[in-house]
């Protein structure tokens, strides 16, 4: 079931919205050679708390840490570990969430850490301008799967490959709630979103094949073929006249 937000709910939304945005702004200024990532995650934990909000992530389904750190061929729910320390050339998607005012907010980001090669920094560049094409048409009555053939459009276009077993959801008082939303299918199909509807529109992006593999942990993802993955994450409003982006 969709929930459609009043404008009330919307406004208790931004905060923890803008506390994702500002949390991933802070993790990402600590990217370089040499950081762990569950030294990011601690940056990430301190720095959402001191803002008065809850990192969601924490405990959800058992998950031991308050962002995903996914560093080159994972390309979600990496967990954060003093072992996993970023060299020169690598790429992290920082993958974090906040709850206050009894709402979530949701954002991820994939930073390079110092100078990457010319296919990651075009891995990353699709996988943002990838984000702006699934919502560049989305307005009130747009059907949800237009958000996923324009990202998977774009994405082929280019060569690379759309992750299917993860995909963008619905976000209010859960972290997830319904729709579903794919990076692929077929344009003019599934349910039209209503205004108010707020959902994560979150390309994940392969150098190579689409399928992913899952660590003996549960969570980490890589894709099969150990090529570089890139994730991009918004929490989006559906409005009447297009959309409104809360956690940037
Ligand atoms: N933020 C992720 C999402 O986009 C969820 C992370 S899974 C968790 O849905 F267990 F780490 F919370
Ligand atoms: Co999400």
């Amino acid at each position: 079931m969709i929930f459609v937000k009043t404008e009330r709910e919307i406004d208790l939304m931004r905060e923890p919205c803008a506390i994702v945005r500002d949390t991933l702004a802070a993790v990402g200024a600590a990217v370089r050679p040499g950081v762990s990532t569950a030294e990011l995650d601690k940056i990430a934990r301190e720095y959402i708390r001191a803002r008065g909000a809850e990192p969601s992530c924490l405990g959800y389904c058992g998950y031991p840490a308050s962002i995903c750190a996914s560093v080159n061929g994972v390309v979600v729910h990496g967990i954060p570990s003093e072992e996993i320390v970023l060299k020169e050339g690598d790429i992290v998607s920082i993958d974090l969430c906040a709850y206050k005012n009894g709402f979530h907010g949701d954002g991820a980001r994939t930073f390079a850490v110092g100078a990457i090669d010319a296919e990651k920094q075009k891995l990353l560049r699709v996988t943002e301008e990838c984000f702006w094409k699934g919502i560049e048409h989305l307005r009130a009555g747009t059907p949800l799967y237009d958000i996923g053939a324009a990202v998977q459009a774009h994405a082929e276009a280019n060569g690379f490959s759309v992750v299917r077993a993860y995909v963008g959801h619905g976000i209010g008082r859960e972290m997830h709630e319904d729709p579903s939303v794919p990076n692929y299918g077929k344009r003019g199909t599934g349910v039209r979103l209503r205004a108010g509807t707020v959902i994560c529109v979150e390309p994940m992006i392969g150098a190579g094949v689409r399928d992913v593999c899952v660590d003996a942990d549960n969570w980490t993802a890589r894709m099969a073929d150990g090529r570089p993955a890139a994730h991009y994450e918004n929490t989006v409003v559906v409005r009447e006249d297009g959309v409104e982006i809360l956690t940037i």
